[in-house]
């Protein structure tokens, strides 16, 4: 951009454009385009002021670490690392409704009653709402110090003026504003330096900030992660709607693992720790249908065990439907194309529904044999025992491919009662008891699962 041109932004979604508009061309939103300074001219355009040196320092350090804030909420300090890092800022983005409010409310609370100097600042409710809250959920006589407001210079000066909070919470940013610009609350530009500031108070006195966000239409946190990079880290909290699972999981984390989720029941008194979820999610498990399968799959650290239901029913008149819950309807996809062509299994004309008990969402590639296993039961109408589990990744080319970590899964499912596991060809680890029913590939699968009659049924659709 040539030098001194000002620059047209969407506040809405960060778009750029060449010239004011009334409606965004990327977003599609009115009134949004917002003159903004001019971009500073790079390379030999401009002339390099003047700057003082500083020194450069070693990367070891004699400091000793301080110790994280725990919140007593073990799923959600798990979450987090192993409790909150001083000094650092965590967003906690999810749908609204999902339980974002409840679920910062009772961190607090619990961490207020360990004796930690917890604030809730709450933008979004009035006092009366969070105290009813609060009551409902038990919770009234922790100390937590309450405070509504909207304005991030009132919130700072309030903060400053009293002892440092161990722990300050912000519900929501959306709500945030501060009076240094003129965009409407919510907008990036308000999001993005309220965030800011309070980032920078959480940095210079060692609090730990808590940023709640909603998640726009689109999946993002207030518009094109306008706030993300700003903080040390993400954890989105999501759950299905009708479903009382909450999962909490980190997408980014600089002081601890990505990969750990916690998972949480939403009851009349808020939300509830589980912490053994494979055996709520089995809970009312009967086993004795033809289509369902036990996947032993892993979060995190975590072992989880997920039943995978399928139904394969003949398609009425059209193209054959294929409906997916809590997978990747592509996966499917490629999961039926593979049996048909190396194991001869054609569900071609028939409707397919995929369902992941729970509410969850699975995304590892390791539940592959456990949906293949659902399909072929489901298919030729033999039900697998109630007490196999499986775990394994299909390839392409039919073959079935080790999935890590095979000794924590073998152990859970082994805790939980099961008897025996269809596992890759191969898989090395210690059983723990369980009897191992080793696949090569997908036709070795069809034979475990279905018996022959899918293989009879597949060849009769095949050649007709
Ligand atoms: P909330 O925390 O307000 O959601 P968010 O802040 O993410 O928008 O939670 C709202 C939902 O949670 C609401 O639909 C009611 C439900 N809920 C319960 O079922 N039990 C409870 O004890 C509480 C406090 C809320
Ligand atoms: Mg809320």
């Amino acid at each position: 951009m040539a030098r001194g041109q000002p620059s047209f932004v969407c506040q809405s979604c960060g778009a750029v454009a060449p010239k004011w508009s009334g409606r965004c061309d990327a977003c599609g939103g009115w009134n949004t385009i917002v003159e903004e300074a001019a971009a500073i001219p790079s390379g030999a355009a401009r002339s390099r002021g003047k700057g003082r040196p500083f020194a450069l320092e070693d990367l070891k350090t004699t400091d000793e670490l301080p110790p994280r804030r725990t919140t007593g909420i073990a799923e959600f300090d798990r979450v987090c690392g192993g409790g909150l890092v001083p000094g650092s800022a965590l967003l906690i983005g999810g749908d609204p409704g999902v339980g974002k409010s409840t679920l910062i409310l009772q961190a607090l609370a619990s961490h207020a009653l360990q004796g930690g100097h917890a604030v809730y600042i709450s933008g979004e409710e009035a006092m009366a709402q969070v105290r009813m809250r609060a009551a409902r959920m038990g919770l009234a006589q922790s100390p937590v110090a309450l405070g509504s407001a909207t304005n991030v210079e009132d919130v700072l000066s309030t903060l400053e003026s009293g002892p440092t909070p161990s722990i300050v919470a912000i519900d929501s940013i959306q709500t945030i504003w501060t009076s240094a610009l003129d965009a409407a609350p919510g907008t990036i530009a308000q999001v993005r330096t309220a965030s800011f500031d309070l980032v920078r108070y959480a940095k210079a006195s060692g609090a730990t900030l808590l940023l709640v966000g909603h998640v726009t239409k689109d999946g993002q946190i207030a518009g094109p992660k306008a706030v993300e990079h700003l903080v040390d880290a993400v954890l989105y909290f999501e759950g299905e709607r009708g479903h009382h699972f909450r999962i909490l999981r980190a997408v980014k984390n600089r002081f601890g693992p990505t990969d750990e989720i916690g998972v949480f029941e939403m009851t009349g008194q808020g939300l509830m720790e589980v912490s053994n979820p494979s055996a709520l999610l089995l809970g009312d498990r009967s086993g004795t249908a033809p289509g369902t399968a036990v996947f032993a799959g892993l979060e995190g650290t975590r072992p989880l065990l997920v039943e995978i239901q399928a139904l394969v029913a003949p398609t009425g008149y059209g193209t054959p439907r294929r409906a997916v819950v809590g997978w990747d309807s592509g996966r499917l996809s490629m999961l039926l194309a593979v049996l048909e062509a190396r194991a001869g299994l054609a569900m071609g004309s028939h409707d397919v529904y995929l369902n992941v008990a729970g509410g969850l969402k699975v995304s590892e590639p390791a539940a592959d044999v456990a949906t293949a296993t659902a399909l072929i039961s489901a298919f030729s109408g033999t039900p697998l025992p109630a007490d196999w589990v499986c775990f394994g990744e299909v390839s392409l080319t039919g073959g079935v491919r080790p999935a890590p970590q095979a000794e924590l899964r073998l152990k859970e499912a082994a805790k939980l009662g099961f008897r025996a596991a269809v596992v890759p060809d191969g898989t090395a680890a210690d059983a723990a008891g369980l009897e191992l029913k080793m696949v090569r590939n997908v036709t070795d699968l069809v034979q475990l699962a279905g018996g022959r009659s899918a293989t009879r049924r597949g060849r009769i659709e095949s050649d007709g």
